[in-house]
């Protein structure tokens, strides 16, 4: 099992074959981390660098914890923490990286297409961790490997994604993906936060949150990216809140096996009620564990991968 291409950009760039493999991987990499003993020596002597040039909590970490479960080396570096705060170009940054022969940099930058350009410069496997409102592919691998986990068949399931459709790239890689593997999406929010002609990426739009939710599997909710928006999209994030937060009551009018995720971080009591974040449904926390395993497999078929393009 490998990946046919050198880095991982975005969804659209894997077929569903691939994301099945990647999915199966994970699933088999999940049980190292429940032993007392969290190491296996897959990547041993190999150098990971994370380069995280926004804030981040899951995915930094868990592409860190990824790396040295394999036993490679991972090397964290922040962008206060580094030259580019003197000012040098994030193209010259990745360059200085590449000379001390990496195997993978793991990037995160606010600019979309910031991966996809240094990805073409390096020989190093560049992994796409977030590029502003673009794409984030290895948080919806881990959405629908939590989901798969708990609905077994993820072909022919609906899925709400309800929120800032329009700053997510949680949302955009997620819908790409459930393309490919044929679920069926709908997002969710005021048209203010809904791209015009999403519809051309294939999914449906309802404005309603409690009729979207009625017959869906999932319920994908999104945080509010303040820092993303130049001004409100929004009267108020109280108005916000009242039509589109998932609460109690409206989580009533879904079915009664529905689940809910959520990439993080969570704006609790915003987009959704502390007692449906905490409660039986949500899953949100599964989707961390899993964000480990997920990250553990891109690493190990990406570098496996690059082995055999090598030979
Ligand atoms: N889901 C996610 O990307 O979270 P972080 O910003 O904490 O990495």
């Amino acid at each position: 099992m490998s990946l046919k291409g050198k880095d991982i950009l975005g969804m659209r760039d894997l077929t569903e074959e691939e994301i099945v493999d990647i999915l199966d991987s994970a699933d088999s990499f999940k049980e190292i981390s429940e032993r007392e003993i969290k190491k296996v020596p897959a990547l041993r002597g190999r150098t990971i660098i994370n380069l995280f040039l926004e804030p981040s909590t899951r995915t930094r970490t868990s592409f860190e914890i990824a790396g040295k479960r394999l036993s490679a080396d991972v090397i964290n570096i922040s962008g206060s923490g580094s030259s580019l705060a003197k000012g040098e170009t994030l193209m010259d940054t990745a360059r200085n990286l590449e000379a001390m022969r990496p195997d993978i940099l793991v990037l995160r930058h606010s600019g979309p297409g910031a991966p996809h350009m240094i990805a073409k410069l390096l020989k190093s496997s560049v992994i796409n961790a977030g590029d502003g409102a673009h794409e984030h592919p290895s948080q919806a691998l881990l959405d629908l490997l939590t989901i798969r986990q708990n609905k077994k068949e993820l072909k022919g399931l609906k899925v709400a994604i309800v929120g800032d459709i329009s700053h997510s790239r949680v949302a955009r890689s997620n819908i790409l993906a459930m393309n490919t593997l044929g679920m069926k999406v709908t997002v969710v929010g005021p048209p203010t936060m809904i791209p015009v002609e999403i519809e051309k990426l294939g999914v449906s739009v309802e404005y309603n949150l409690e009729r979207a939710i009625r017959d869906v599997d999932v319920i994908l909710m999104l945080r509010i990216q303040l820092e993303r928006q130049e001004s409100l999209l929004f009267s108020s994030l109280r108005e916000y809140s009242n039509l589109y937060g998932l609460t109690s009551e409206k989580l009533k009018k879904a079915p009664s096996d529905v689940l809910i995720i959520h990439p993080g971080p969570v704006n609790r009591g915003v987009e959704i009620s502390p007692d449906v974040m905490d409660g039986p449904h949500s899953l949100i926390l599964d989707q961390v564990t899993n964000g480990v395993a997920v990250r553990m497999a891109l690493m190990y078929l990406l570098l496996g991968a690059n082995l055999e393009t090598n030979n």
